[in-house]
């Protein structure tokens, strides 16, 4: 009851616009630093850096939420350009995250995917791969639609399937051969579209990457949770799947002893790396998700 109560609330919070603003302006707080890595491009270089050195690769996500203009836009575009560029120049093992809505897609869609093309076309040149997260379900199916025309000429873009979705293992099948991450899913969604137990949604979390990894598609499982973990090694076992087929995934600073351990077992896991000063609604999400993460950023609010 409590925890459904502080789940709202850091929802909530992780949609208004006005803290969002606000805290571009405060600076990372709250304890934020321990799973945002810096405010700037360099801060975040250096962090995945450390990251690579511990035999885990990466990927990086420039926060941004709530762009409205399309000087907004144009410029989180050339930041992710700038942050692919660096990745080339500091020879990190690191790909690229980024958000449809970041890049315009409520202002105009062909201008979204004007400047999806100019981080791809980047991306291409130092032979790296973008992935595209997935949003709430408002924007799923826009999403899903510009990947399939993105992927009509690239071959170095994938997305986001979110097992709480009804649809999500349709949509599996619909994209047998492209790199798909599999989530749970964190937004707050309707009963009408979304599963709203857990039982539920770590059901059709198993059912969906069983789909992926046997019709042969590269797989991220993206996942704090051991015991789907472990299932996942114990499926990969079971029907033979190389290790070069899939990837675990997990947030900068969750679970990192469990991260390690999986790379000293051998498996890939990459780290996905949030930095940037539009910190405040991807941490609010962190927070809704799990109750004790309030426990660490408090610990974070005292000791600053
Ligand atoms: P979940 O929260 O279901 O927890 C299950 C169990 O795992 C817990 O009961 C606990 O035992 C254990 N556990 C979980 N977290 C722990 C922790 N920090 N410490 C110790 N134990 C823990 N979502 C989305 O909608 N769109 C997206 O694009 C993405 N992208 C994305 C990338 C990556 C790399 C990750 C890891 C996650 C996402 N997500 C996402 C978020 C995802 O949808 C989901 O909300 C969170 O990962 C939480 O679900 P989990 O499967 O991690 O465990």
């Amino acid at each position: 009851m409590l925890a459904n109560v502080s789940k709202n609330v850091f929802l909530h919070a992780s949609q208004n616009r006005v803290l969002n603003k606000a805290a571009k302006k405060w600076g990372l707080r709250f304890g934020a630093g321990q799973v945002v890595a810096g405010d700037t491009i360099e801060g975040a270089m250096k962090k995945v850096r450390e990251l690579n050195e511990k035999g885990l690769v990466c990927t990086l996500d420039h926060l941004g939420e709530f762009v409205s203009s399309r000087e907004e836009a144009t410029e989180a575009t050339q930041y992710n350009v700038r942050t692919l560029e660096a990745m080339a120049a500091n020879g990190v093992d690191c790909n690229l995250s980024v958000k449809m809505t970041q890049l315009g897609l409520d202002i105009d869609r062909s201008f979204c995917l004007d400047n999806m093309r100019r981080i791809l076309d980047t991306a291409k040149q130092y032979n790296n791969f973008v992935r595209i997260d997935m949003e709430d379900y408002a924007h799923c199916q826009m999403t899903l639609d510009i990947l399939r025309e993105l992927r009509e000429t690239y071959d170095n873009v994938g997305t986001v399937i979110q097992s709480y979705l009804f649809r999500a293992e349709q949509d599996v099948k619909d994209l047998k051969g492209v790199p798909l991450r599999l989530v749970k899913g964190a937004y707050q969604e309707s009963p009408t579209v979304a599963f709203q137990n857990k039982e539920d949604v770590d059901k059709n979390y198993v059912r969906i990457i069983e789909e992926h990894l046997l019709n042969g598609s590269y797989t991220a499982i993206a996942s704090h949770d051991h015991n789907i973990i472990d299932k996942v090694k114990e499926m990969v076992k079971k029907y033979n799947i190389p290790r070069t087929q899939f990837e675990f995934q997990m947030l900068y600073g969750f679970r990192s002893e469990l991260q390690l351990s999986l790379v000293q077992e051998g498996y890939k896991v990459r780290v996905y790396v949030p930095f940037g000063k539009d910190w405040f609604g991807y941490f609010m999400r962190r927070l809704a998700e799990r109750p004790q993460n309030v426990a660490f950023a408090l610990k974070g609010f005292f000791s600053k």
